[in-house]
Parts: C-alpha cells; sequence; structure tokens
C-alpha cells in the first residue's frame, strides 16, 4: 500500500466518476488494465455528450439559427481546448479527425503522395503502431521512396547511432515516431529526431497516440511539424482524434477527403478549397465526439499530467518489480523510469491469449496480442505478448490482482 501513500492522485475519489467500477465482471469488481488501448470515459465527459446531444444540437458550421450556433460553440471550443493542450500557435492548424490512424493517414496521403518520389526515404521505427507504419510503407511503395527503419536495442530503445548510415542511403524527406511505445511503453526521443530530421530537410511526424493521455506535449518544444493523437486514449469518447500540423505545410498540401465542409466554391469546372482547418474536414463530422473529446481534456488537466506520470510510474515500478519474482516471466522494454503506464510480459509456456484468458475470469483485463507492432514482435521474437496498462484511475489493488492470478494462470497450466 506504499503506492497508495505517494499517488499524486486521489484514486479513491477519482474512481467514483467512472460507473465501470461500481459493477461486478464474472462476480469482481474490474481490474482494468487495458488503458493503452481505450481508457474508461468519466460521468463528466458522457453528461456533457448527452446534454449536447440532447439541448444543443445541430449540424455544425452551417446554420444561423441557435441551435445550430451552440453547437458550433462546443465544436470549435473544443478545437480550442485541443490547441492548448499541445500548445499549437494557432487553432487553424488543429484538424479533427476520426482518430490518430485517420490523422496519419492524412498526412501520409496528402504530404505524403505529392512530396515524396525516388531517392527519397521515409524513416519509421522498429517500434511503430501500425497507424505510423502501414500508411508510409504504402506511400513509400506508391511514390518509389525507400521505406527504411531505425532497429531498437535489446530493451527496446532506439538505436541512435544508426541515422548517419540511415542518412547516407538517400535523402531523408519523413521521420515518423511514435513519442511512447505502445507495447513497451518507450518513451522515445521525438526531439532529437526532431533535430535530425530538420537537419536533412525532412519533416517530424510524431505519432502521439500513446503519449498525450500521459505526458505534457508542447508541439513547439518538440519542434515537430504534424503530431496526432486520439480522444480515446484520455478518458474521452472513440470517433474523435486530432491532428496538429504546421501551418505552411498544411496550407500547401492537397486535401485528404472531398465533398461538402472543405470547399469554398464549387462548379462544373473547378472546385476551390476551404480555409484551414476546414479544407481537412470533409462531410458532417463527429459532433457530440469532438464536444466530449475537449471536456476529456478538461479532465485529464483538471487531474494534472505530472501528477499522471508520477502516479503510474509508481504502478509501473511495483508491477516490474513483482513480475521479477515470478519464475518465467519475461517483461519486455525499458526500465521503469524510461516508459510510460505500460509493462509487456510473457509468461514461459503459456499463450498471452490463454493469460488473458485466465486472468479474465478473475476480473483482470489485460490485453493479449501483437499490439498492431507486428514489426516489433519479429524483433522481440515472440508473436504476441501479454501487456497490462495503468491510467489516472488505476490503484495498487489491481498490480496485487494482476499478479495473484498471474500465479493461478501458473498453476493452471504447470508453468
Ligand atoms: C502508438 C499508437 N499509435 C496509433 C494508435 C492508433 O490509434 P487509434 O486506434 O485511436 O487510431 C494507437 C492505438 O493503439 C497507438 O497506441
Amino acid at each position: 500500500m506504499a503506492v497508495q501513500a505517494q499517488s499524486p492522485i486521489d484514486t479513491q475519489a477519482l474512481r467514483a466518476d467512472f460507473a465501470v467500477f461500481d459493477e461486478l465482471l464474472n462476480g469482481r469488481p474490474v481490474a482494468y488494465l487495458d488503458s493503452a488501448s481505450s481508457t474508461q470515459q468519466p460521468r463528466q465527459v458522457l453528461a456533457a455528450m448527452r446534454e449536447l446531444s440532447a439541448h444543443s444540437y445541430a449540424n455544425v458550421h452551417r446554420g444561423v439559427y441557435t441551435l445550430a450556433e451552440r453547437a458550433t460553440a462546443g465544436y470549435e471550443g473544443a478545437r480550442e481546448k485541443v490547441r492548448a493542450y499541445v500548445n499549437a500557435p494557432s487553432n487553424r492548424e488543429v484538424i479533427f479527425t476520426r482518430s490518430a490512424t485517420e490523422a496519419l493517414n492524412l498526412v501520409a496521403y496528402s504530404w505524403g503522395l505529392e512530396n515524396l518520389g525516388p531517392g527519397d526515404l521515409v524513416v519509421i521505427t522498429e517500434l511503430e503502431h501500425h497507424a505510423n507504419f502501414v500508411p508510409w510503407q504504402f506511400v513509400a511503395k506508391k511514390t518509389g521512396a525507400q521505406f527504411v527503419h531505425i532497429p531498437i536495442d535489446d530493451l527496446g530503445e532506439l538505436q541512435l547511432d544508426t541515422l548517419d548510415e540511415i542518412a547516407s542511403r538517400g535523402n531523408v524527406k519523413v521521420v515518423a515516431n511514435n513519442l511512447v511505445s505502445n507495447t513497451l511503453g518507450t518513451i522515445n526521443p521525438v526531439e532529437k529526431l526532431a533535430a535530425w530530421a530538420h537537419e536533412q530537410g525532412a519533416i517530424m511526424v510524431v505519432d502521439a497516440a500513446q503519449a498525450a493521455p500521459h505526458r505534457r506535449i508542447d508541439v513547439q518544444a518538440l519542434d515537430c511539424d504534424f503530431l496526432a493523437f486520439s480522444s480515446h486514449k484520455l478518458c474521452g469518447p472513440s470517433g474523435a482524434g486530432a491532428l496538429w500540423g504546421r501551418r505552411e505545410l498544411l496550407e500547401e498540401m492537397q486535401p485528404f477527403n472531398l465533398g461538402g465542409e472543405m470547399i469554398r466554391s464549387v462548379s462544373l469546372e473547378r472546385t476551390s478549397w476551404n480555409e484551414l482547418p476546414y479544407k481537412f474536414e470533409a462531410g458532417t463530422p463527429a459532433i457530440a465526439e469532438a464536444y466530449g473529446f475537449g471536456i476529456a481534456l478538461d479532465y485529464v488537466t483538471a487531474v494534472g499530467l505530472e501528477a499522471i506520470e508520477r502516479h503510474e510510474h509508481e504502478l509501473v515500478a511495483q508491477t516490474m518489480d513483482r513480475l521479477a519474482e515470478i519464475p518465467g516471466i519475461r517483461v519486455f522494454g525499458p526500465p521503469a523510469d524510461r516508459r510510460t503506464g505500460i509493462v509487456s510480459f510473457e509468461l514461459q509456456g503459456v499463450h498471452p491469449h490463454d493469460v488473458a484468458q485466465i486472468l479474465n475470469w478473475e476480473g483482470i483485463a489485460v490485453r493479449a496480442g501483437h499490439h498492431c507492432t507486428q514489426p516489433l514482435m519479429t524483433r522481440l521474437g515472440v508473436a504476441a505478448t501479454t501487456r497490462a496498462s495503468f491510467y489516472l484511475y488505476s490503484i495498487p489493488d489491481d498490480v496485487d490482482r494482476l499478479i495473484a492470478g498471474l500465479h493461478k494462470v501458473k498453476e493452471t497450466f504447470g508453468a
């Protein structure tokens, strides 16, 4: 219980905001250890979305009547909250998307297809989520650019000493990296990569899906060119995400989706594009979800990102220490002080899906699989791992139950 004493978050009070913790699943309260996948949503977010949908709902930007004005104010207010959250210079640079995945596809298609060609290099890393890997691989293939990766060492940290050799292979045009690995929790040196990318004349694309919920994000301090993240990983609803991009780049880019909202004028002969950010927001957006995203940012900000970081660190450190005492467990990734609240491991002789299944019987929700990082799985020499991930509502009892659950798995399988 030492962790509880040290935690900068009053988890007991805060958990009252999350209805799921009052419920029994398989006869037990849930130990929710899958927040890296999607977080739970507090009543403040759910109530705000319901309120907007019930009393202030209409399509945004189009109507002059009161309901449309209220909906537009809610939607644009959320954009301002996203801007402030990542310290972007202007909310014209903030584009609402469905998700981080859509945001990264937007950059790969709209920037990549126009700016890449033979002789160019698209540089990603061995620990990217598929969302920041597959779009770049696809666009590189389409444009004739080379798709190259920065390797990781055995602790899952980027081998930056390979950068010179990589640069010697061609014109580095894009460097794309996650700020935090969703599988290992590794905090990646994105500022260094951004500086290197700019020395090469390349753009730096940051996948912050796994960082934005847990660490303060400042696009100006990172000195990146694009940054993507999702609402559903920071207490908001699914169906909303954001892309921040440098204005000069966004201005030059072609739209990603075409249709209503993103046009300035349309005639039989030609169509011209709307101003930023609407050029990249074709069609009716996810209005209540964007609004809920903004309320979630308020919620996380009120808890405090430094507090969240320290709270998760305590839980992860405790988890790693206790996993190390269980024979047959191999933990992947760097030491606790160089990761966020994510621990991936394997239990020798037991498939991760079986581990997750038995833990589920105990009311413990963990993720088993490749976590959308198959190249990383190949590097680690496994097909899948079991992953426990923490967030602001996680408690030391979750760790106790995970450890007890793993002993049960071992007994069941004689492992
Ligand atoms: C590092 C990372 N990038 C991108 C994504 C994709 O996010 P979304 O599914 O919200 O588009 C995820 C989701 O797990 C992630 O962890």
